[in-house]
């Protein structure tokens, strides 16, 4: 079978291009194969998600887009540039929160803006400006353990952004939230990305919330991880709440559950 590719030409040069990218895992006990021959063009300024089943090689994929791992075969570029280690030029937010438990709230998102050499006083504003837009503000000298599973998130998705990245990683950033917090960050995420001009790469469980934020969402197959559909989210920006009641809206949602129904991702 043809493999779909996630690509588009419109002449610019892609923000990112994942180019037949493979991984396998070399194990004591095997070899898994994780991704299988998987390409992505993401255009600047495009919020791109993939939704896949548990173990399809979403987070590999992550890792590698952000120079963090090498692909066995294959080949990843961003700019047009051929990468070779980890990004700096990023901002990316991991599957599990990953703070620092002897820093503060804001002592954690001033290290990526001392990481990024930028001049203390303008990092500080930064941090409290987003800290106010995710509701933690007053929480800035708390350190991680009095903080929910939720806020800590929030923690990490403040510390993704302040260096002012113009492409954003996301693995499952809103899973540890409450669903009225989750909603909040969907708004707050469209907002920001709108504003700064921020290409995203979000990893979702959800197909709502894909369907919700994105330009193009990738549907992946079962390991080992391949593109199964592209689906192009043809709804006006900026997107509301109520929107999701849309028969548009929920059309796109349900094209992705029969997906996942007919793969035997879901079984009713
Ligand atoms: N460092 C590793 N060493 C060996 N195998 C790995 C490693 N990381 C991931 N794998 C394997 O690769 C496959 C894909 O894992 P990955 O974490 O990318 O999946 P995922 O789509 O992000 O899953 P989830 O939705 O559960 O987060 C799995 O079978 C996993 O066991
Ligand atoms: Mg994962």
């Amino acid at each position: 079978m043809t493999q779909v590719a996630a690509t588009q030409d419109d002449g610019g040069v892609p923000c990112l291009n994942i180019d037949q990218i493979t991984k396998v895992y070399n194990t004591p006990t095997g070899t898994v194969r994780a991704l299988d021959e998987v390409s992505i063009k993401q255009r600047r300024g495009e919020f791109l998600s993939i939704v896949g089943p548990s173990g399809c090689g979403k987070s590999t994929l992550l890792m590698i887009a952000a120079g963090l791992s090498a692909p066995s075969t294959g080949a990843i570029l961003a700019e047009g540039k051929q990468v070779t280690a980890p990004r700096t030029d990023i901002g990316i937010v991991f599957q599990s929160h990953v703070l620092l438990e002897w820093r503060t709230v804001l002592g954690n998102v001033m290290l990526q803006a001392e990481a990024h050499k930028i001049e203390r006083k303008e990092a500080e504003h930064r941090a409290m400006a987003l800290l106010r837009s995710v509701g933690l503000d007053g929480f800035e000298h708390k350190y991680p353990h009095e903080l929910s599973g939720g806020m800590r998130q929030r923690v990490s998705i403040c510390r993704a952004l302040v260096h002012q990245p113009k492409h954003l990683l996301m693995d499952e950033p809103f899973g540890a939230l409450d669903a009225l917090t989750r909603d909040q960050m969907i708004l707050d995420m469209q907002k920001l990305c709108k504003e700064h001009e921020i290409s995203v790469l979000l990893i979702t469980h959800s197909v709502a919330e894909a369907v919700f934020l994105s330009d193009r969402v990738i549907v992946m197959t079962p390991r080992p991880g391949k593109i199964d559909r592209i689906i192009d989210i043809d709804l006006p920006r900026p997107r509301r709440l109520v929107d999701r009641e849309n028969p548009k809206f929920s059309r796109y949602s349900r094209e992705i559950l029969e997906m996942f129904l007919a793969r035997g991702v879901l079984r009713e």
